[in-house]
């Protein structure tokens, strides 16, 4: 055997909110040089490592969130390991008025934005039964509303006249209607939705928009509320044709080709990032609750 290594090797990653202590760079390191990012939810988990990625190939960001203190201390870790310039900013994707002013600050700070990643989402495990209208308007509203909201803005403010790249993150949870997950499912397939729709009325406008759905991935939010640490011990990596969760690189490393030139004549398609998991996982009901409820029981 020749010593390359095998093609679907995972790249490095760290599981906490840090950078990485050391990276490898595949694509060209000038990949985004002197491109702005402007990510939601990009203080913690895959937007942070999306921000990061980004930026270690020559982008600057803003990152947005809604706890000011975790995206300044955010940006600063980011502008220490890259030496790029990352602006925090607290906004509410739900309100657009406060996505507005953080467009606004951004615009000013940097002048341009040529990218937006629609990361910011809300989801926790729950039966439809026991979900409150509140409950699943709320993952609704922060979801879909929130990626409508910046996408729109970002539109009107600058796309319309100088183009851009919309990336939405979304989930393949609704392919085969994900148990305890309707109110995420349902708004992760009107993301997809909309990515159509809007690769199709702006792309004359220069606008590429595209969804990004990621499988499990380790060392993020996502994972510990939907039960990573329950389906790692239960073996249930050996149910996904590759046979493991993937990484925030990896996932950072697609956001990157989407938002690339090497995605020129890429729009209105979802690059699914999930080791072919949601072909193969368990979707079973009564497991499912059993889990759900011990979780209830365990959290009172
Ligand atoms: C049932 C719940 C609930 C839970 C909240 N609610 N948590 N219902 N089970 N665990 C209900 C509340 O009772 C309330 O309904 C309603 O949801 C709104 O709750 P609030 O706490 O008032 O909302 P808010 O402060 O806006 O917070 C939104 C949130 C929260 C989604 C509930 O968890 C959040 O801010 N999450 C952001 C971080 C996050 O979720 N990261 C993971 C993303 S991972 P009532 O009726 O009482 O008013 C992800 C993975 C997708 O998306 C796919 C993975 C494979
Ligand atoms: P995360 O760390 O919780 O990321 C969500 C981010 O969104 C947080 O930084 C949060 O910051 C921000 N946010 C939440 N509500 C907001 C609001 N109303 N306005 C502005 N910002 C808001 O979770 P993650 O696991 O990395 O998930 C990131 C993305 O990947 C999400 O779109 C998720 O659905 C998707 N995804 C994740 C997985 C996975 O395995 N983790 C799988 C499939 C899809 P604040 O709390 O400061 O606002």
């Amino acid at each position: 055997m020749s010593e390359l290594q095998s093609l679907d090797k995972a790249p490095e990653d760290v599981e906490t909110d840090d950078c990485l202590s050391s990276y490898t760079y595949l694509y060209n390191p000038t990949l985004l040089q002197g491109r702005m990012a402007f990510l939601t939810g990009g203080g913690s988990g895959i937007g942070f490592r999306i921000a990061e990625i980004f930026m270690r190939h020559g982008c600057d960001t803003v990152i947005v969130g809604r706890n000011l203190q975790r995206v300044t201390e955010a940006a600063e870790k980011l502008r220490a390991a890259t030496g790029r310039r990352c602006l925090a900013l607290s906004a509410d994707v739900r309100q657009p008025q406060s996505l507005i002013d953080a467009v606004e600050e951004a615009l000013k700070t940097f002048s341009r934005i040529d990218i937006l990643v629609n990361n910011a989402a809300g989801n926790f495990l729950c039966p439809a039964s026991s979900l409150s209208f509140n409950a699943f308007k709320v993952v609704l509203d922060i979801d879909t509303m929130g990626t409508f909201n910046a996408s729109k803005i970002l539109f009107d403010r600058f796309f319309r006249d100088n183009g851009g790249v919309i990336i939405n993150i979304s989930a393949t949870l609704s392919y085969k209607g994900q148990v305890l997950q309707v109110h995420a499912g349902s708004a992760k397939a009107a993301i997809d939705a909309m990515t159509k729709h809007l690769a199709v009325e702006w792309g004359p406008s220069r606008v590429r928009v595209n969804s990004l759905a990621p499988g499990p991935i380790s060392g993020t939010e996502g994972m510990r509320r939907l039960g990573g640490a329950a389906a790692e011990a239960a073996g249930m990596w050996n149910n996904i044709p590759l046979q493991r969760a993937g990484n925030k690189t990896e996932v950072a490393h697609g956001a990157l080709f989407l938002a690339s030139p090497l995605a020129s004549y890429v729009t209105g398609t979802t690059l699914v990032m999930d080791g072919g998991s949601w072909m193969t996982s368990p979707n079973h009901l009564t497991a499912s609750l059993d889990l759900w409820s011990s979780e209830m029981k365990k959290s009172k």
